[in-house]
């Protein structure tokens, strides 16, 4: 069985008939060529796949992609703007944040959701919002840099020294 969906992705509406089956993550991946969100676990454990719906950060190998009818996808190639990145992706390059780069869109737009609701988090607040996104190279001290970076007082919240490998 297929569905008809409207879903708008980056601010660019797009109508198609769906398989009942198909996953939020292969509608993005295969059907629009957005291939910037990444799957690993396809079980909604690593958060690679992560891009906001309707502003909040979901598993997008969970998502049916017919259940997001009528509602508004944000994946990492919606942050830039005129091929500039956006601060939180700047800040993840001038940190170091990136090796591999396969868990960096999830970190991102998970890191996003939370920098929209709270601008200024603690250290404490960007690792538990990040708890559930998994990175198998860098250590998770430079990406936590990185979001306090962007945060709107990133100098009166040092990431911990005693943490720094972790
Ligand atoms: S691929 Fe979706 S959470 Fe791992
Ligand atoms: S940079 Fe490689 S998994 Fe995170």
């Amino acid at each position: 069985m297929t569905q008809r969906l409207l879903l708008t992705v980056n601010g660019v509406q797009h109508e198609r008939d769906v398989p009942d089956h198909r996953t939020l993550y292969q509608f993005l991946r295969e059907d629009l060529d957005l291939v910037g969100t990444k799957d690993s676990c396809r079980q909604g454990v690593c958060g690679s796949c992560t891009v906001l719906l309707d502003g909040v950060p979901i598993r997008a190998c969970l998502a049916l992609a017919v259940r997001c009818d009528g509602r508004e996808v944000t994946t990492v190639e919606g942050l830039a703007t005129d091929g500039k990145l956006d601060r939180l992706q700047q800040e993840f390059v001038n940190a170091g944040a990136v090796q591999c780069g396969y868990c960096t869109p999830g970190m991102l737009m998970m890191a996003t959701a939370l920098l929209r609701e709270n601008p200024a988090p603690s250290e404490l607040e960007v690792r538990e919002a990040l708890i559930g996104n998994l990175c198998r190279c860098t250590g998770y001290t430079r990406i936590v840099r990185a979001v306090l970076a962007a945060s709107t007082i990133p100098e009166a919240r040092p990431v911990d020294p005693a943490r720094e490998t972790a």
